[in-house]
């Protein structure tokens, strides 16, 4: 499939998506969000593909928010759809997505940005990463997600602050605050990226699956993680992944996995 505002690029059982509007510091409009979907859609539904990377074009920026050009006369109706969609059509689908999600923040990951970032299933960033919620500073509050993720991902005092001050913290200080789990010179960002992805290709990409889901879990409302995780434990008894890696263990060799 062809995509104007992004790159799709797979080599080797990773895929890696691309952000390419450096000109707007690749702000999220709606034929990104679009965009996004349908690759990440593509990415998931080919077997081939066992880890996505998501990052921004250029070196300035992961994503600069949502557009603002694109918001600035909604109202409330208007408004209360585009996080509704948004929500459903990028950030939760890349939370529940089936194949790991690494977000290679390569630069400024403010509003939409960070909240894209959060959704994804870990997050790596480069040195000059400025994050950030700055909604408060435009008279809204974050719309995709980011109040409910960064609190999760940060804690409750530290994220009330950053959403109240609008305020953005260097890479070093997400490190810190568990935000991301690495930082690099930008120039190793994505090689870094590619050995935690090539990490993650070795193991059973359908036992990844189940504890996504099980994971997430951890956050879903009237849901017990607990019987989620009995659920998919139980389930990996029945794949073929499952009699690959226990075969190949006492067979003292490496597993090859189906994938299935
Ligand atoms: N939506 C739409 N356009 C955006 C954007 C956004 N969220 N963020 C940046 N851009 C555009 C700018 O309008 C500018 O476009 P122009 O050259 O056509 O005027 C271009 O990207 C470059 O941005 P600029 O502001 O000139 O870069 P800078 O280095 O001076 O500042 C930022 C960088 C990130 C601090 C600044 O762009 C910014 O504050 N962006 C908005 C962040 C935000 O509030 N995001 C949350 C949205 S809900």
């Amino acid at each position: 499939m062809s995509y104007s505002n992004i790159l799709f690029e797979a080599y080797s059982g990773i895929a890696t998506i691309t952000i390419n509007r450096p000109s707007k510091l690749n702000a999220l409009n709606k034929d990104t969000i679009n965009e996004l979907h349908l690759a990440l859609k593509e990415a998931d539904s080919n077997k081939d593909i066992k880890v996505i990377i998501l990052t921004g074009s250029g070196e300035k920026a992961f994503v600069a928010g949502a557009d603002i050009s694109e918001f600035a006369n909604f109202n409330i109706e208007e408004g209360t759809k585009l996080a509704a969609k948004g929500q459903a059509v990028l950030f939760d689908f890349i939370e529940n997505l089936s194949t790991p999600v690494i977000a290679a923040v390569n630069g400024f990951a403010l509003g939409g940005g960070l909240e894209l970032a959060m959704a994804c299933h870990f997050r790596l960033a480069s040195d000059n990463a400025r994050l950030g919620l700055p909604e408060v500073s435009l008279g809204l509050i974050p719309g995709y997600g980011g109040t409910q993720r960064l609190p999760q991902l940060i804690g409750k005092g530290r994220a009330m602050e950053m959403v109240m001050t609008a305020g953005m913290i260097d890479a070093n200080k997400a490190l810190d605050y568990g935000l991301v789990n690495h930082v690099v010179a930008q120039e190793d960002l994505m090689p870094l990226c590619k050995q935690i992805a090539t990490k993650i290709l070795s193991n059973s990409s359908v036992a990844i699956s189940a504890a996504i889901t099980a994971v997430n879990a951890v956050f879903k409302a009237g849901v017990n993680g607990f019987d989620v995780e009995i659920e998919e434990f139980g389930n990996s008894f029945g794949t073929a992944d499952f009699k690959e890696g226990t075969t190949a263990f006492l067979e003292k060799r490496k597993a090859d996995f189906p994938g299935e």
